[in-house]
């Protein structure tokens, strides 16, 4: 273990709270805080594709930054994507204006598990690596930690299998049901290169991790056991050593929380279709909240969206074990306004 930035003495909530020992006004930060409502994000986006940003330190550090001057969010997140980790493998994905990610050269099963034979090199995402090291030199003048994070191998495979975004994903279940073994095959490959990627963000100084498994909806508890869990166990298990905080994100999976329980966690974001009240009382003491303000309030009704940010801050009152957060990304068309509505809500709490 190699740590170089470490940023020992930094006094924060967010990671006091992930400790279960936060006595201040519940941390808050936003999913894709960083991002296309923000103007100053999208005056450099004029100029630039997604990849080419996500590959530029200097574009990574000044967008990541942004939420942080604007709102100054308790926690800050490097800004990548979780469909990186490919590129240790040669699979790169280019991200397409209302199609989302596609992969850009499209393969078939057979030739996505030859792929997926070789060994990888993790130095082709060495740019988020120093995009790190420049963050956490970047950020210590503003008291602030950096989230880093990657995709749960089962969400990242979703992608790889189909090739670009779905609701169903429906050749990702044809092969698990067909071909168990291809599938963890893939699974297992794209969890040592994500262990591998993980550690070096470690290394290069983030202070917590967190892992984003959105499409984990898609199965029934025993395929999330098999699929899923299985490898964010493994995940986790390599990454103790760290001794760093690991948040769990996933969608609509209120379902999957025993099982979530099981793993060695420390938080769990949840969507806004569970209620922080059940989820608290269902997750015991000993584990952090993270979530859940419905992303589409802040589009709305002004009175409502602060009467539901209350509400849940009522619920959450004095919970030392608490991070405010939204039930998934903030949306593109979300006003300025309601933002710092909402942050000023959450720190006057
Ligand atoms: O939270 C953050 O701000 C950190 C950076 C981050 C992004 N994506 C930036 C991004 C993180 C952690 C992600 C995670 C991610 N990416 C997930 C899991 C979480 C979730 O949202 O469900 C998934 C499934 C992806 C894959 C992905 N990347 C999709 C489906 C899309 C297209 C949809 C969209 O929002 O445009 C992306 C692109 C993407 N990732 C953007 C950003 C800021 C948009 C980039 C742009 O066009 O400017």
């Amino acid at each position: 273990m190699n740590q170089k930035h470490t940023n020992k003495n930094l006094q924060s909530s967010y990671l006091n709270a992930l400790k279960q020992s936060n006595t201040q006004a519940p941390p808050i930060w936003f999913m894709r805080q960083a991002g296309r409502y923000l103007p100053e994000y999208r005056e450099i986006r004029k100029h630039y594709s997604f990849t080419e940003m996500i590959s530029t330190p200097d574009i990574v550090t000044e967008i990541t930054l942004q939420p942080i001057k604007r709102y100054q969010f308790d926690a800050a997140i490097l800004y990548s994507d979780i469909l990186v980790v490919p590129n240790a493998f040669g699979l790169h994905f280019d991200f397409i204006e209302k199609k989302g990610p596609v992969l850009r050269n499209q393969v078939n099963v057979e030739q996505l598990k030859e792929r997926l034979s070789h060994p990888y090199d993790i130095s082709t995402c060495d740019f988020v690596f120093q995009s790190i090291i420049q963050l956490t030199e970047a950020l210590s003048s503003y008291n602030t930690p950096l989230i880093g994070f990657a995709g749960c191998p089962f969400t990242v495979a979703c992608y790889l299998i189909e090739g670009h975004s779905s609701k169903i994903f429906s050749s990702v279940r044809e092969l698990f049901s067909t071909d168990p073994d291809t599938m963890h095959f893939i699974l297992q490959r794209l969890t040592d290169a994500s262990i591998d990627y993980l550690t070096r963000q470690l290394d290069a100084g983030v202070d917590a991790i967190q892992l984003f498994d959105t499409w984990a909806c898609l199965l029934t508890p025993s395929e999330y056991r098999d699929f899923s869990l299985h490898y964010i166990q493994q995940i986790c298990d390599a990454l103790t050593a760290y001794n760093k905080p690991i948040i769990l994100f996933s969608k609509h999976s209120q379902h999957f929380v025993e099982q979530q329980l099981t793993l060695p966690i420390d938080a769990i974001s949840i969507d806004a279709h569970y209620s922080l009240e059940d989820a608290r009382k269902k997750v015991g003491k000993g584990i952090t909240l993270q979530g859940n303000l419905n992303p589409e309030l802040l589009l709305g009704d002004v009175s409502t969206l602060e009467f539901t940010v209350k509400s849940i801050l009522n619920t959450m009152k004095n919970d030392p074990a608490y991070i405010f957060n939204l039930g998934h990304g903030i949306l593109p068309p979300t006003p300025l306004d309601n933002v710092q509505r909402v942050v000023d809500l959450v720190k006057h709490a």
